[in-house]
């Protein structure tokens, strides 16, 4: 067969994969029609087998019996990774977890294009692992063994803000500019300064690229921030003891609204502790509901809901959802005022990340012609605005919010494996 190479965006929420075609890079079908794939692994309890992305978000919210993961990108560079999960009978570790997805990716798209693909450019963000060097090299490796593990005999690494500029490159023409890249995905914000325009045939493109930074910050964040401000209150989050004190610790409601600690609560020992919480509490309703929750493992559906609220406000001014956990169902309303005041110290980590992009650059704002936006998370309109006053002299470019770091992977790939 053919030998290929491509451009793999494995994402914290969405994953894409690229070749080249006609001489351009395309994002190949890896689930029906659609050009991603969920980064969410089911493994079914019933009939043992493992389903991916939107197949797996299905079979959870059918209620088969199983167990959900999302978020996997976020555990690399993390002492998660030395821990093993519970699969039914069998524990996993999180490197396997992560190398079944991307061989389902590589499997998906060599069947779709006819093709072996062995040389791969994968996205990286400036920081997998905020302020810490070491932990931040250690996720690349881990990662980068994961998909030599899955079948790829070489693997390059491009910062996802750079491949995100070459995209923006291909449609921007051939005079020279100051572009900002803007990629906040699910779970990290990426920025790069570059200067668009200059020899692009040339992979290397350091003197052209004047910064590169990001935190690890993203939708998830606002994912957890809605579900602790407005669904844990509902479950008992800071509810009180018949006596003194609070009956639950905040960390069990942070880590119920954090997409890959998720599992880990369902465990025996927590059930019991929380039953027992029912009997102290001045609200045991609310703990019912919490118990509900751990009972039916409908932690994924929660923080799902959140996720429906939060895109739900960039079409509309306010946001309705109906919780159905089983018994003592609920519902929430947000507002956009509300929503917007809630991200206030999240909004205020963006602009701190934009800060410091331009400070390393050394520019001034003014001299950005373009803001060039992608990742879901740069749709929703707090973080739009917050972009607009910041660069209220450039034009704000808008790029395919999914597919623009997969594009431009797949470009890099083909520069670099010629
Ligand atoms: N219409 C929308 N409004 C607001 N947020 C959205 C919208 N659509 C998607 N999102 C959010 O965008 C995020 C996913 O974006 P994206 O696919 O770019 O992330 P990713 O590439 O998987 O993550 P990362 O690059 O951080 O690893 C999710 O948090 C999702 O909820
Ligand atoms: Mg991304």
């Amino acid at each position: 067969m053919k030998q290929s190479s491509c451009g793999l965006d494995f994402g914290t929420s969405n994953s894409t994969l690229g070749v080249m075609h006609a001489n351009k890079p395309s994002l190949v079908q890896l689930e029906g029609d659609y050009p991603n794939l969920p980064s969410a692994i089911f493994f079914n309890y019933d009939d043992e087998q493992t389903y991916f992305g939107r197949e797996a978000l299905e079979e959870y919210i059918g209620g088969v019996d199983g167990r959900l993961m999302r978020s996997l990108k976020s555990v690399l560079g993390t002492s998660l990774m030395n821990e093993t999960t519970q699969l039914k009978r069998r524990r996993v570790g999180f490197a396997d977890i992560i190398a079944e997805f991307v061989f389902h990716l590589k499997k998906t798209a060599e069947a779709k294009t006819g093709t072996t693909l062995s040389q791969v450019v994968v996205g990286r963000p400036a920081h997998f692992v905020d302020d810490d060097d070491a932990a931040d090299d250690e996720a690349q490796n881990q990662l980068e063994a994961i998909i030599k593990s899955a079948g790829f005999a070489e693997v390059q690494f491009q910062f996802e803000p750079i491949a995100a500029a070459f995209d923006y490159e291909m449609t921007a023409g051939s005079h020279k500019e100051l572009a900002f890249i803007v990629d906040i995905g699910g779970g990290t914000a990426d920025f790069s300064v570059i200067r668009t325009g200059g020899d692009r045939a040339n992979s290397d493109r350091s003197d052209d690229i004047l910064a590169t930074y990001g935190v690890h910050v993203g939708g998830t964040d606002i994912d957890r921030i809605l579900a602790v401000e407005k669904i844990m209150p509902l479950l008992g989050y800071h509810s009180k003891l018949k006596g003194k004190g609070l009956p639950a610790p905040s960390w069990l409601f942070n880590d119920l609204a954090t997409w890959h600690r998720i599992n880990a609560l369902y465990s025996h020992a927590l059930r019991t502790q929380v039953k027992q919480m029912m009997l102290e509490a001045e609200q045991p309703l609310l703990l019912k509901r919490l118990a509900n929750v751990l009972e039916n493992k409908k932690g994924h559906y929660l923080l799902n809901c959140a996720e429906t609220m939060k895109v739900d406000l960039t079409d509309a001014e306010r946001a309705h959802q109906e919780f159905d956990i089983g018994a003592e169902d609920f519902s929430i309303d947000v507002d956009r005022t509300e929503f917007a005041a809630m991200l206030e110290s999240w909004l205020a980590a963006i602009s701190g990340a934009v800060t410091k992009t331009l400070a390393l650059a050394a520019v001034p704002i003014t001299d950005i012609a373009t803001v060039f936006l992608t990742g879901g998370t740069t749709l929703s309109p707090p973080v739009r605005e917050l972009l607009q006053q910041r660069f209220n002299t450039s034009q704000i470019v808008i790029g395919d919010s999914l597919g623009s770091v997969g594009l431009g992977l797949t470009l890099a790939a083909s520069r670099r494996f010629r």
